[in-house]
């Protein structure tokens, strides 16, 4: 393990992989930081779905449009973490959003997948995470109930190549002292 912040620092989008399995004992521990993840009233409203088999890859990475960079990493990565999420818990009280956002479940699970990135490369191991994609498309390839999302797709495996980090702004540029 490495220090956390050299971890949030160094932590980049892995699009190219090796061609390595991921050992049963660090996915484990990656599942294992996706439930220390803090949630709405602790709803913990995340389903991860595992991806290994090559066929169910190529079903997902077509849900991709063509010019998504991420396209490569969806087949090259020896895994690939899907993360779904319960609709009307997070946020929810007696069946009603307690808030004017509504369903909570986009935020919790950013949480999670957060922790997923982080936990992977402190461990070693690349991740990006994919978001442009045709969700109900991906939906019907894993068979993701009624009531649930799929939210977000994770290849997830040895880096090969790892990119420069993209500019970041400065904390002056988005930080308000007392008022916005
Ligand atoms: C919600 C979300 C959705 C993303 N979707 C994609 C995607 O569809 N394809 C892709 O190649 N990268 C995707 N990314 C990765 C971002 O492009 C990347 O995090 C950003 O450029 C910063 O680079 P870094 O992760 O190396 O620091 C996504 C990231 C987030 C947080």
């Amino acid at each position: 393990m490495i220090d956390l912040m050299e971890t949030i620092q160094g932590r980049r989008s892995i699009r190219n992989y090796q061609d390595k399995e991921v050992p049963p004992e660090i996915l484990n521990q990656i599942l294992e930081a996706v439930r220390w993840s803090p949630s709405w009233a602790n709803t913990q409203c995340w389903e991860v779905v595992v991806v290994k088999d090559q066929e169910t890859k190529e079903k997902l990475k077509a849900t991709l449009t063509p010019t998504n960079p991420a396209n490569k990493a969806m087949l090259g990565a020896p895994v690939v973490l899907v993360v779904c999420g319960k609709l009307q818990s997070s946020g929810y009280y007696n069946g009603e959003a307690t808030t004017k956002f509504g369903d909570w479940f986009l935020f919790d699970l950013g949480i999670a997948t957060q922790n997923i990135c982080l936990t992977a490369h402190s461990l070693g191991l690349g991740t990006v995470v994919v978001g442009l994609f045709d969700h109900n498309q991906a939906k019907a390839v894993l068979g993701v109930p009624e009531g649930y999302e799929l939210v977000a797709m994770l290849p997830l495996g040895y880096p090969a190549k790892v990119s420069a980090a993209p500019k970041r702004r400065e904390i002056g540029e988005f930080t308000h002292y007392e008022k916005f």
